[in-house]
């Protein structure tokens, strides 16, 4: 790996984008070595915390390379692709975003299923002054996210949202100090790893499922209803084994 670090640990990975020269921006070794993140935590899943080095989270897609790509390779959806299969991992993502998440930055922490910031943190997608769209999932994750009002601010007006404005709109979990971004993120990834992997993974589809509810619900939940972690932790639910 040479545009990431990876911390494999029995209970999460923890993966930093690591181009501090260039603010982290996503180039195409990047992309390359987070399908391979993927394709570890498809056939092992586990949470994924992901964040930036040197206090930036992403500053978009290498725009040196985009600057080189024509038809062909927007066709390719090569950033939208991976963002999309980083967003149906099997296990929870958390972004924990330290500073800029701007462009194909932004769009990577939206693919995340939760984000915390530090107080620094900024999200905005400047690609129409890059004569662009933010093809890689702003133009309705972010809409998804905090509704089609504050995303065409963002999108069409070149607002940036800061930690506590993303905060006040829910595209954050948290603002913490820098300094506490990681424990912070970590406490949430330590939470989720108390659940039910089972559970949360089934819960994740089914947020995640377009249309089919209340069916896929059910059928989810009559998956986990048969199963012995399921009857164990009502137990000890039930025997106050477990802390309130
Ligand atoms: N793609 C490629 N290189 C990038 C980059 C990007 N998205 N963002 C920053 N860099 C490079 C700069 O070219 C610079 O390289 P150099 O040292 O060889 O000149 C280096 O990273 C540092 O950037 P700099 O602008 O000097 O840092 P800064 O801390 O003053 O500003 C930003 C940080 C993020 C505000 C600024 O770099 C920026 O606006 N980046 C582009 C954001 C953008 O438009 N993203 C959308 C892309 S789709």
């Amino acid at each position: 790996m040479s545009t990431v670090t990876i911390d494999e640990r029995d209970d999460r990975v923890v993966v930093t984008l690591d181009r501090p020269d260039a603010r982290n921006a996503v180039n195409a070794a990047m992309i390359g070595e987070l399908h391979e993140v993927c394709a570890r935590l498809e056939a092992r899943p586990k949470p994924l915390l992901l964040t930036g080095s040197g206090g930036v989270f992403a500053a978009g897609a290498d725009i040196a390379e985009l600057a080189e790509r024509g038809r062909e390779e927007a066709l390719q959806g090569i950033n939208s692709r991976l963002f999309d299969r980083l967003a149906r991992l099997p296990q929870p993502t958390v972004a924990a975003v330290d500073g800029y998440a701007l462009g194909g930055g932004a769009e990577l922490a939206f693919a995340c299923d939760i984000r915390i910031a530090s107080e620094t943190a900024v999200f905005g997608n400047p690609e129409p002054g890059l004569g662009i769209i933010a093809a890689a999932g702003a133009c309705w994750r972010l809409a998804d996210l905090v509704g089609t009002s504050v995303a065409k601010q963002v999108l069409l007006g070149g607002i940036r949202l800061d930690a506590e404005r993303a905060h006040r709109l829910g595209l954050v979990a948290d603002v913490v100090p820098a300094a506490d971004l990681h424990a912070r993120a970590h406490g949430l990834l330590d939470r989720m790893t108390r659940s039910s992997a089972a559970a949360l993974r089934l819960t994740k589809l089914v947020v995640d499922s377009p249309g089919g509810h209340p069916y896929v619900d059910d059928l989810a939940q009559a998956v986990l209803f048969e199963t012995a972690d399921k009857r164990d932790r009502m137990a000890r639910f039930l025997t106050k084994e477990t802390t309130r």
